[in-house]
């Protein structure tokens, strides 16, 4: 669906990103996770056509669109924010950008596929409100409706739920996955939050610094980080001498026999179970374990490493 080929952007000077190879099969979420600045950002106003790329080939659904305008891409970009027209109800936001669009329907269908659309997207009962009256979330959802009405090959996502509050954005995330799915749209969705590529996405891919740095299913990127750029950002674990060693194969030893001293930092609490952040000095990393014993902030403790292949791995 999506072919990019040796992309590279700069502005005067300055390498927002380079090299970078992006297939994205029919059907697929792929998320491209990476730190703030890394070009995110930067890569899909370039896919979509609202900046141009430096260097490369773009092609979607088989056909170059490298030089060809944004508006007669079939692509369509959504924002962190909403942009929804404050003065238009939420069917005439619904309705805007089909009356533009290149398929040419009479207002009765254009009401009537926006009506349909409202109603998979649980926002019927909604429709003749404006903007200011709906919340966030369901103003995202609003402009996903509008995105999803222009019929775009693919839809890209510019980190859509990065406005939300923390517990709205976790449901709505799995919705608009769901909904993606259902209605089997191609999209590529940006975040700098691991946990929602995982969640959203069937591939990922991670950036930094303008550089392609990982591409894969979102298990093996988080077990098998290629790079320690990787790692960083995206696993929990431990580098030593070039090797990766998953949060999973660490674990407290209560004897100072343990292979690595540390600190222990401060807990985290998820899904029923304590973990701590234990800085590690002499190997200037920080790993979590999940512990059941109460641990001390500032208290000192040794890290044991299941070392590779033995019995405990498989
Ligand atoms: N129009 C522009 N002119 C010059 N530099 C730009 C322009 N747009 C972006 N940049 C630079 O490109 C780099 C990448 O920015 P970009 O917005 O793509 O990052 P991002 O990965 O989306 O970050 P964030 O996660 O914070 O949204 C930044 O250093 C930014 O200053
Ligand atoms: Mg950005």
């Amino acid at each position: 669906m999506l072919k990019l080929r040796q992309a590279a952007k700069k502005y005067e000077d300055q390498v927002i990103f380079s090299n970078i190879d992006i297939a994205v099969k029919a059907g697929d979420i792929v998320s491209i996770l990476g730190p703030s600045g890394c070009g995110k950002t930067s890569l899909l106003r370039c896919i979509a056509g609202l900046a141009a790329f430096t260097e490369g080939e773009l092609f979607i659904d088989s056909r170059e669109v490298t030089r060809i305008k944004a508006e007669n891409r079939p692509v369509v970009l959504m924002f962190q924010e909403p942009l929804l027209f404050p003065h238009l109800t939420v069917l005439q936001n619904a309705i805007y950008g089909m009356k533009h669009g290149k398929r040419k329907l009479s207002r009765k269908e254009r009401i009537r596929q926006a009506e349909e659309m409202l109603k998979k997207i649980e926002m019927f009962e909604w429709k003749d409100r404006y903007p200011s009256q709906l919340s966030g979330g369901q103003q995202q959802r609003v402009s996903l409706a509008r995105a999803l009405l222009l019929q775009p090959s693919l839809l890209l996502l510019d980190e859509p739920f990065s406005s939300l509050d923390a517990h709205l954005r976790h449901s709505l995330r799995i919705w608009v996955r769901d909904f993606l799915k259902q209605e089997g749209v191609t999209a590529l969705f940006v975040t700098h939050d691991r946990e929602e590529a995982a969640v959203m996405s069937d591939r990922l891919i991670v950036m930094k610094d303008g550089k392609l740095q990982q591409e894969g299913e979102p298990r093996e990127v988080y077990e098998q980080p290629l790079n320690k750029d990787v790692a960083d950002f995206m696993s929990d674990g431990l580098h030593l001498d070039g090797e990766f060693y998953t949060a999973s194969s660490l674990s407290i030893s209560g004897s100072q026999a343990g292979t690595y001293q540390g600190i222990i930092e401060h807990p985290l609490f998820a899904y029923g179970y304590t973990f701590y952040r234990i800085k590690i000095p002499e190997l200037e990393q920080s790993v979590v374990v999940r512990s059941d014993e109460v641990r001390e902030e500032g208290q000192q403790v040794s890290i044991a490493v299941q070392q590779k292949g033995s019995a405990a791995d498989d």
